[in-house]
Parts: C-alpha cells; sequence; structure tokens
C-alpha cells in the first residue's frame, strides 16, 4: 500500500481548514500543506493572533496552535503543493450557478475545473486526487478526462471522499465522525487509493466506520444526506405553520415522535428555516441532476423542502408584521443572531438576511445583534441580494455591539439563531430599554416563554 507522506488541500475554507488540521493533528508523520488563490484568507490562517483566524469554530484554534509550522503549513503557492504532494485534496468552493444554463441550480464547478487543470499542469509523478468539496454524482468522469488528457504520462486516481462536518461542530465532528467515506474504482490501483486514504483517516477513526464504495455511490450519498437532513427540518418546519393554527406544540409533537427510534429525534427543531452554505445549493443541484435525467417527479419532491423553506422565512417575518398592527414602518426590529446558527460566524444562506429583506421592503429600521458576525459581512448580505441599495440598506440597518444597544427603544426583538447568551440575558432591562407593547418573536424557541410572559413581554413562537 502506498504511504502517504505529503498531502495538498487546494481551497482553505470552512471545510479545507478544520479537516486537514485534524489530518495534520492525528498523523504528525505527514506534512500538510494547505494552499488558496485568496491571499488575505492565507495571511489570516498564518497570523499569530489564533483569535483572528478566517474560520471560528470551537477547539480550532487549539488545533492550529499545535500543528502549525509543524506539520501544517499555509501558503498561496498552489503549484509547489500539488507538485510536493502524494494526495491532493480539493476542497474548492461549489456554488450555485448564476449564469447560464442551470442557472440557479447546477454547481457551478468552474473552481474544481481550475484545479484539475492546474494539477494536470503541474504534476510529474503519480498522484491520488481527492474530491472532498460536494460534486453532482459523476464528476469524477469529467475530473478524470481532464488529468488524463495531458499527455505527460502521469497515473491519477481518483476517490471521493465528501466532507459530513457540520459548522459550529466542525472539530467534534472531525474527531468523532459517524463514518468516513470513501469512493473509487474496484480496480487494483484504485483499491490501493482507497487503502492509502483510509490509513490516514485510520489513525483516529475506527477501521469500522470508515466506508469504501463505488465512487458514484459515494458522491452522490453526500446530496442524498444533505437532502434527507434539510427535508426533516422542512417536514417539521411545515407541522409548526399547522401547530399555529390548532394549539398543537411543535417541539411537543417533535418530542413525541422523535422517541419512535424509526424517526429519531435529531434535526427534529423547528425553526425561522435553515440556512448554511449547504442544504439549499446541494438540493437545487440534485433537482438539476435528476432533471437532466428526466426524471422530473423526483425533482420536483426535492424541489419541495427548498419551496417550504423559503415559505417559513417569509412566514416569520409577515407575523412580525401582522402582530405590529400590520405595520412595521419606521419601527425598530432587534435581531438577535445573524448567523445561520450558532457558535459559527458563518453567515451564508442565513435566515436573518431574507426576514430582514422582507422586513425592509416594508420600510423597517433593523438593528442586529450577533456575537460573531462583522458589520461588514451583514452588510454585503444585504447588499448581494440586489433589492434593496446600499444606501437604503446602510441608513436603515443599523449593527451593534450589545443586545442592550440593540433594544434601546425597539418595538421588537426577533431571535434570528440560538446562540446560548440569548437566554441569559437580563430581559427585564431589555423589557425595561424597549418600547411597549414589547415583543418578542422567538423564531428558535429558545426563550423562557413563562418567564418573560412574566415581565410584560407579548412572546410569539414557531407552532406553538
Ligand atoms: P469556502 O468558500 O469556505 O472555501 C473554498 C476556498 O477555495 C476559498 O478560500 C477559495 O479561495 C478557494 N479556491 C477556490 N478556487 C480555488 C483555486 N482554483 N485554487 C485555490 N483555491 C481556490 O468553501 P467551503 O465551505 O470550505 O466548502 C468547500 C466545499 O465543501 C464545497 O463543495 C462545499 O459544498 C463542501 N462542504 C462544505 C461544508 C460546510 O459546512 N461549509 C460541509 C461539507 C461540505
Ligand atoms: C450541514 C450538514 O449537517 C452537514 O452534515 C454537511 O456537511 C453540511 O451541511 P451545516 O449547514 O453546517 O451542516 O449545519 P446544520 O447543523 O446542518 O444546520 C443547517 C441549518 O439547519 C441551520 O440553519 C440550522 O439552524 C438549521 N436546523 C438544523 C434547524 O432549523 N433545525 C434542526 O433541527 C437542525
Amino acid at each position: 500500500m502506498k504511504e502517504i507522506k505529503n498531502i495538498c488541500c487546494i481551497g482553505a475554507g470552512y471545510v479545507g481548514g478544520p479537516t486537514m488540521a485534524v489530518i495534520a493533528l492525528k498523523n504528525p508523520q505527514i506534512k500538510v500543506n494547505i494552499v488558496d488563490i485568496n491571499a488575505d484568507r492565507i495571511a489570516a490562517w498564518n497570523g499569530d493572533d489564533l483569535d483572528k483566524l478566517p474560520i471560528y469554530e470551537p477547539g480550532l484554534k487549539e488545533i492550529v496552535a499545535e500543528t502549525r509550522n509543524k506539520n501544517l503549513f499555509f501558503s498561496t503557492d498552489i503549484s509547489k503543493g500539488i507538485d510536493d504532494a502524494d494526495m491532493i485534496f480539493i476542497s474548492v468552493n461549489t456554488p450555485t450557478k448564476t449564469y447560464g444554463k442551470g442557472k440557479g441550480q447546477a454547481a457551478d464547478l468552474k473552481y474544481i475545473e481550475l484545479c484539475a487543470r492546474q494539477i494536470a499542469e503541474v504534476a510529474k509523478d503519480d498522484k491520488i486526487v481527492v474530491e472532498k468539496s460536494t460534486l453532482p454524482v459523476r464528476t469524477a468522469e469529467a475530473l478524470k478526462s481532464i488529468l488524463e488528457n495531458t499527455g505527460n504520462g502521469v497515473k491519477f486516481e481518483i476517490l471521493s471522499n465528501p466532507e459530513f462536518l457540520a459548522e459550529g461542530t466542525a472539530v467534534e465532528d472531525l474527531l468523532a465522525p459517524d463514518r468516513v467515506l470513501i469512493g473509487g474504482d474496484n480496480t487494483v490501483t484504485g483499491q490501493e487509493a482507497k487503502d492509502a486514504l483510509t490509513s490516514v483517516y485510520g489513525s483516529w477513526v475506527p477501521k469500522d466506520r470508515i466506508l469504501q464504495t463505488n465512487v458514484w455511490s459515494s458522491e452522490l450519498s453526500k446530496l442524498t444526506a444533505n437532502a434527507f437532513l434539510a427535508q426533516r427540518i422542512s417536514s417539521i418546519n411545515a407541522m409548526s405553520a399547522l401547530c399555529e393554527e390548532t394549539e398543537a406544540d411543535v417541539d411537543e409533537v417533535a418530542k413525541a415522535i422523535g422517541m419512535d427510534t424509526r424517526i429519531g429525534a435529531k434535526f427534529l427543531k423547528s425553526s425561522v428555516g435553515f440556512g448554511g452554505s449547504c442544504f439549499q445549493k446541494d438540493i437545487l443541484n440534485l433537482v438539476y441532476i435528476a432533471k437532466s435525467y428526466g426524471l422530473q417527479e423526483v425533482a420536483d419532491y426535492w424541489e419541495q423542502v427548498i419551496i417550504l423553506n423559503d415559505y417559513q422565512k417569509r412566514r416569520f417575518a409577515d407575523k412580525i408584521i401582522r402582530e405590529s398592527y400590520n405595520t412595521v414602518n419606521g419601527k425598530r426590529i432587534a435581531f438577535f443572531g445573524w448567523a445561520f446558527k450558532k457558535d459559527t460566524n458563518d453567515t451564508r444562506e442565513s435566515a436573518a438576511i431574507y426576514v430582514a429583506d422582507y422586513l425592509l421592503d416594508e420600510q423597517a429600521d433593523i438593528v442586529v445583534y450577533d456575537p460573531k458576525v462583522s458589520t461588514e459581512q451583514i452588510y454585503a448580505d444585504l447588499e448581494y441580494l440586489n433589492t434593496h441599495s446600499a444606501e437604503e440598506i446602510r441608513s436603515r440597518v443599523k449593527v451593534v455591539s450589545s443586545p442592550y444597544e440593540a433594544v434601546e427603544k425597539a418595538h421588537a426583538v426577533a431571535v434570528l439563531t440560538e446562540w446560548d447568551e440569548f437566554v441569559t440575558y437580563d430581559w427585564e432591562k431589555i423589557y425595561d430599554e424597549m418600547l411597549k407593547p414589547a415583543n418578542v418573536f422567538d423564531g428558535r424557541n429558545i426563550l423562557k416563554k413563562d418567564q418573560l410572559e412574566g415581565l410584560g413581554f407579548k412572546v410569539f413562537n414557531i407552532g406553538k
């Protein structure tokens, strides 16, 4: 079996950074180089202040502190990284296409193709290329074609090794994964490559959790896992709307069904809607793939998960408007949370962005407090939608550094992210700062409703 001594990871993002840090930690004998075209990102990974790493994940800075410049290196020299490596992970972004064929649904594979072409150009000896990015099923075929047509005689084995970590718990998930999936060809060299990658993970993941499959099953399993997870959230969110009409309580319903071991308790937390860089993108991609094979019913089935999620975000904004005497014009709405979930500074596809956008349509004034998200990120998220001018956004949306500042003279508080600290705030002080009636819209069902109502708040939940 080929022993891996040098790994290169192209893409120093949310996946590449933490994944390679853990691989380096658990394999001190392997040199791991993470490379990226984004010089600012690489500089931040190399920066002295570990509190300013480009990605915030609990436990990450400690691992980077232990491995950086020992066997973990960050660089912009992509060609050197490729040249030195026996195994190359491609962990670049695969966003939804914003142009041309498949616009709004298909995955944009331009960054993947650029990586493949650079590998083909630079490689002088045989390499194992690992798809770490989430890719449409059968992408390995295209990669193989690009890599094999270089004419320089170098042999490439292509593996699919999708990543299942969730943000906010990335380190925890990497240290103790439910499973590691490795797809590759069922040829002699394909098997050798799968075994080489298995041994990298085998230094800390129990063997029975490392699953080897054919490459297409591996690629498709990643899209399937995300589709199933998101589908559970849309299912419980669909029920939340029905609960609000019928006096059933969505948390009680979730508990009751979750105790059925066939259903299971996880991923049944009703919310203002799922966000994050993966669920929507990957389901849209799945929808596109199904359509491209003429499977319209399959496409329609999965598309409904997205339709329901959009409905949930709009429903939350509509409730804020309705309970504010049908107008939020000029009213101050304090947003608690902007990140798409707690314990991350990532805001991609966060429900907060869309709820804010709907409220801006109604000319609300929004004051945002999030413990980890920067002011510029919040403005950039709203400007990216292209529905309101930059001037309007900057005049109507304020970002503050304290929750108590956010609620001064506010008509309502809306909880968009489930940060633990929101529960422990001095809610009596918050009540005193707000205009009356003081409404709280708990989009995450985390606050102590009875306690808040005792203080005088009017509390609105999801699915209650
Ligand atoms: P990201 O945007 O945080 O990072 C991608 C990085 O790749 C960027 O820093 C970018 O500069 C770099 N890059 C792009 N093209 C490059 C090139 N040609 N050469 C060198 N660097 C290049 O993305 P991410 O969140 O880490 O996601 C990466 C992949 O992993 C995606 O396919 C995503 O679907 C998948 N994934 C993400 C998560 C998650 O939670 N974020 C989880 C599982 C899987
Ligand atoms: C997801 C998958 O969980 C992970 O396996 C994959 O690798 C990447 O995509 P991530 O997007 O980081 O991970 O976070 P996740 O915990 O799945 O949450 C996604 C969204 O769903 C968040 O907005 C979260 O708040 C929401 N959510 C999650 C709910 O609304 N209810 C739940 O019960 C669970």
